[in-house]
């Protein structure tokens, strides 16, 4: 994006710097200098400012926000409008976000487990009030040390939050977000609800214990991954306890209902899973030991199992290896996966402008997005091609190929019948 209004004034803030670049707008560090106080103002871009539903999204996100008082929920402070451009001023956390330490490789899972227990209070006081946040991914999870002893988090980007049992569209129908972290009822257009972000959570649990995404590769292997296969096995990238893979199982499950009851649940369970660790999961978990070969009926031990392979096998030795598999670099990260999961860290979106190496447009086009409208960075939500009734090959191209059949035949059966009839009458 070109837009970048570092050194400017909007009303009365100072804008110091940019803090992160997203597909709608920019995050600048900013100066309140009324108050005197640091914040973070996030500014719509101007290249959307005329979008009668970018500017309703923009006022939803800000509502939103401000919704919910929580200590682990960004507090909004201000929220106005300044030669045309839209803002939303809130507190400046001075920190970074999950998905950066993510990028370091796997989290300490005692680690983990408190930083997912601070997201979970701050979920389930949103699902609560009837709201499902909808873009839960490490991008959008902000992560401080500087305000207490502990590390403390902030749930940040309302831009997708929803009220209601409604899927995000956008009015032309598109699925509008990430799909590295969404939900199976999420991708194909139904009803969402907290369990939606559950599954969310679960699937960011996955990335901090192992350094990277459940569903890797390009955008319509990633969707299929959520849409059909069992979710991955921590303890095949790992060393943790196996009875970590049956939390991750049931917090992935495929439908909302064979999920926890809630996001506390999810981390409880995850807490007692990982007991067994003590003062170890204090440490960055190991790579797994690799595990003997598979045989031709088998599908490659890191990777994701068909749901009809039927039960999982036997998670592998669960004590820390003293050695690395083959090619894992230093410190420790598991084998580097196809591009799309891992572009830009595990909360970088899979879709049209992902990062180096990323995946080409599935959806076409971004429509919605207005002439002008910058290339969109990681960590952004992406548009995809709205998904496909529940029930069908979503996100196939088989509808399409029939299609493209089709035209042709029926143009040459019509055209044959009017030469018919012609014949008929004059000849
Ligand atoms: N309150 C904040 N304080 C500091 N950094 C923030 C804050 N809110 C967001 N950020 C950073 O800016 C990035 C983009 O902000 P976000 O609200 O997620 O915008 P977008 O809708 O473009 O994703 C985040 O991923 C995070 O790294
Ligand atoms: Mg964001």
């Amino acid at each position: 994006m070109s837009e970048d209004l570092t050194g400017r004034r909007l009303g009365h803030y100072k804008i110091d710097g940019v803090l992160g670049r997203g597909g709608m707008s920019v995050m600048y560090r900013a100066t309140d200098v009324r108050l005197g106080r640091k914040v973070a103002l996030k500014v719509m871009g101007e290249h959307i400012t005329g979008d009668g539903e970018f500017r309703e999204r923009f006022v939803d996100e800000a509502r939103n926000t401000s919704a919910i008082d929580h200590a682990n929920i960004v507090p909004l402070y201000d929220f106005g409008e300044v030669d045309g451009m839209l803002y939303i001023a809130m507190r400046l956390v001075d920190g970074s976000d999950l998905a950066s330490l993510i990028s370091e490789g796997p989290i300490a899972p005692n680690r983990a487990v408190e930083l997912l227990g601070q997201v979970a209070e701050a979920l389930d006081t949103l699902h609560e009030q009837g709201l499902v946040h909808l873009d839960l991914k490490p991008a959008n999870v902000l992560v401080t040390s500087r305000e207490a002893s502990h590390e403390h988090v902030y749930l940040a980007d309302f831009g997708l939050t929803r009220r209601g049992a409604t899927g995000h569209r956008t009015s032309t129908g598109d699925f509008l977000g990430s799909p590295t972290y969404a939900a199976p009822e999420h991708l194909r257009g139904e009803s969402v609800d907290g369990r939606t972000d559950l599954y969310a959570l679960a699937c960011m649990l996955f990335a901090c214990l192992t350094g990277g995404a459940p569903y890797k590769g390009e955008v319509q292997e990633v969707i299929q991954g959520h849409l059909q296969l069992d979710p991955p096995r921590v303890t095949s990238r790992v060393a943790l306890p196996p009875a970590i893979d049956d939390v991750l199982r049931r917090g992935m499950g495929k439908t909302p209902e064979q999920r926890y009851g809630n996001c506390k649940e999810l981390v409880a369970a995850t807490r007692n899973a990982l007991s067994p660790l003590g003062k170890q999961g204090d440490q960055p978990p190991r790579p797994a030991a690799p595990e003997a070969a598979p045989s031709a009926s088998q599908p490659p031990p890191s990777g994701p199992h068909p749901m009809s392979s039927g039960p999982v096998p036997p998670p592998p030795h669960s004590q820390p290896q003293p050695t690395a598999p083959p090619g894992t670099p230093p410190g420790g990260m598991p084998p580097p996966g196809p591009p799309a999961g891992a572009a830009g860290g595990p909360g970088a979106p899979v879709g049209p402008g992902a990062a180096p190496g990323g995946t080409p447009p599935v959806g076409g086009p971004r429509q919605p997005m207005p002439p002008g409208a910058p290339q969109q960075g990681p960590g952004e939500p992406v548009r995809l091609r709205p998904p496909m009734p529940a029930q069908s090959a979503s996100f196939a191209k088989k509808s399409d190929s029939t299609a493209r059949w089709l035209v042709p035949v029926l143009a040459i059966s019509v055209f044959t019948v009017i030469v018919v009839i012609l014949i008929i009458a004059f000849g």
